[in-house]
């Protein structure tokens, strides 16, 4: 198949739309991230990228936690909202009308109404030129306790808002179970 050259760019998909929390000036604040995912799994560390520009950046550097909310499908509203004003301007907590609670560290704020939140201190700020990768280990995960079904989490429950970046520019579900994953490809295993 013939392929078109787009030059350099981040197109992946899908990508995620995390909701950060950080403490700003003592007070609790929210942005969103799409550029974030698994840096590590033992410790377990997850990696945003963030433009230093960014009044969450501030408080973050500060107090060298933040954490990382998983918003669910229902909430693309508020989630976009947090993406386009600035906690400068608006307190988006209030705004939104989320719960904030707080699991070990004073300074990470969580959002109650998240299926998933995972709190965590910042390990690394790395300077990569219009953003900064900051690497948060993760020091505790939290999750709604109806996310589960039969003592599993239940990713129909959860149902997390994805962001699809470039021409769709839009927030999107995920779609229906095709294959169990580390199995089907079992298959090819003894394939010459
Ligand atoms: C879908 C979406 C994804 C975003 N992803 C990022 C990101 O990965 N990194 C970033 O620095 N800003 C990102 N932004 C922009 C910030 O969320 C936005 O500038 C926000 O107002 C910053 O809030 P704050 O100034 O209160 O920290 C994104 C915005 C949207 C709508």
């Amino acid at each position: 198949m013939e392929k078109k050259s787009l030059g350099p760019s981040t197109l992946v998909f899908p990508m995620p739309s995390f909701l950060i929390g950080s403490m700003v000036n003592g007070k609790p604040n929210v942005m969103t991230c799409a550029w974030g995912g698994v840096a590590c799994g033992n410790p377990p560390i997850i990696s945003i990228a963030v433009r230093p520009s960014r009044y969450s950046y501030l408080g973050i550097q500060e107090n060298e936690t933040f954490s990382v909310n998983v918003p669910n499908a229902d909430m693309a509203v508020q989630a976009d909202y947090c993406g386009i004003v600035s906690g400068k301007k608006k307190n988006k907590i209030e705004v939104c009308e989320y719960s904030i609670f707080y699991g070990h560290l004073e300074t990470a704020p969580m959002i109650e109404e998240c299926p998933i939140n995972l709190e965590c201190k910042l390990i690394n700020n790395i300077e990569l030129g219009s953003h900064n990768l900051l690497l948060g280990e993760v020091v505790d995960t939290f999750v709604s306790e109806n996310c589960f079904t039969d003592g599993q989490l239940d990713i129909n429950i959860i149902k997390p808002l994805v962001y699809s970046p470039g021409p769709v520019n839009a927030y999107q579900t995920l779609s229906e179970i095709l294959a169990p994953a580390f199995k089907c490809g079992k298959e090819l295993v003894h394939k010459k």
